[in-house]
């Protein structure tokens, strides 16, 4: 027992070292079953203890850090966040002829900026002008990002995952697959959807971001923040702020808060904040 505990605190101690994800107390089972996929997937023939060990010396930490992650997500998730992007953001710039630049800062396996893509798309074709459009997408685990740069997806006919005002077939293309349940299939992103975005790995616990300041018009950071403490939350979206523009908009999943930024921003719907002064 007394050795679990001091395995569990150990993999804590280096989880927030390498990526700033505090795990509650209540995480016993998940450690175990990660240690030992980890473990699996290394092929490591120590004990986990020294399975730890060369994670602290700089060996299999890509492995480790997509092993603790947590990677949920589905297309149009929030999607009342999407319908302000459509109805609130887009059109000022369809109007302006200005290019939106977007980040997307906790990606995972692609569903969120994909929507945003495909929110930009559909804007375009309703008004009639081709909004210019980019969209960084980054996570910190690396399977997750090669996942949605493939951008294949399992769809279940059945399913609610798009809005009604999203139709899929225009922006995947089916893809033939046996031994899927049947009413599955395998969807694949269009192009012109895929050339709106580029993916990158970036850590944010990192102290400071590659990006200009004022650089995005928008910020996605949805349900990243859930697995920091309160003072990291606080530190990261002050780093996040700094890159959007003043006017910009900052969307936070449902469960998370502007904390220290609330001053400087104005509400503009359930946990859409616009920036209307700096910070610092
Ligand atoms: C639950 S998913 C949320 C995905 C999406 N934003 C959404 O709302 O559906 C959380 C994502 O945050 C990523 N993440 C966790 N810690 C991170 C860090 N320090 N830097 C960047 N991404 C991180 C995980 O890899 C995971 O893909």
């Amino acid at each position: 027992m007394q050795d679990t505990i001091h395995l569990h605190d150990k993999v804590k101690e280096i989880l927030y070292s390498l990526t700033g994800i505090t795990l509650n107390d209540n995480k016993d089972i998940m450690i175990a079953n990660r240690l030992q996929k980890l473990k699996r997937d290394t092929k490591f023939d120590g004990n986990l203890d020294d399975l730890l060990v060369a994670v602290e010396q700089g060996r299999f930490v890509t492995e480790f850090i997509n092993s603790f992650t947590t990677n949920k997500t589905h297309f149009f998730r929030e999607d009342f966040h999407f319908v302000d992007l459509r109805d609130r953001v887009l059109p000022q710039f369809a109007q302006s002829g200005k290019e939106i630049k977007m980040y997307c800062s906790a990606s995972s396996t692609g569903e969120e900026p994909y929507s945003m893509a495909m929110t930009v798309a559909e804007v375009s074709e309703t008004l009639g002008s081709r909004i210019k459009a980019s969209i960084l997408a980054t996570d910190i685990d690396t399977n997750v990002l090669q996942y949605a740069a493939d951008g294949i997806y399992r769809y279940a006919k059945s399913s609610k995952e798009f809005p009604d005002w999203i139709k899929p077939q225009k922006y995947f293309k089916r893809r033939v697959q046996k031994n899927l349940a049947s009413e599955e299939i395998l969807i694949k992103v269009k192009d012109d959807l895929k050339k709106m975005i580029t993916f990158g790995v970036l850590n944010l616990s990192d102290s400071s971001y590659p990006f200009e300041r004022h650089e995005f018009d928008v910020i996605f950071c949805r349900n990243v923040l859930i697995y920091f403490s309160d003072v990291d939350q606080n530190k990261i979206l002050k780093r996040l702020f700094k890159h959007l523009k003043i006017g910009g908009t900052l969307y936070l999943g449902h469960s998370e808060s502007p904390q220290d930024l609330i001053n400087y921003v104005t509400r503009a719907g359930q946990n859409i904040f616009v920036k209307n002064k700096d910070i610092d």
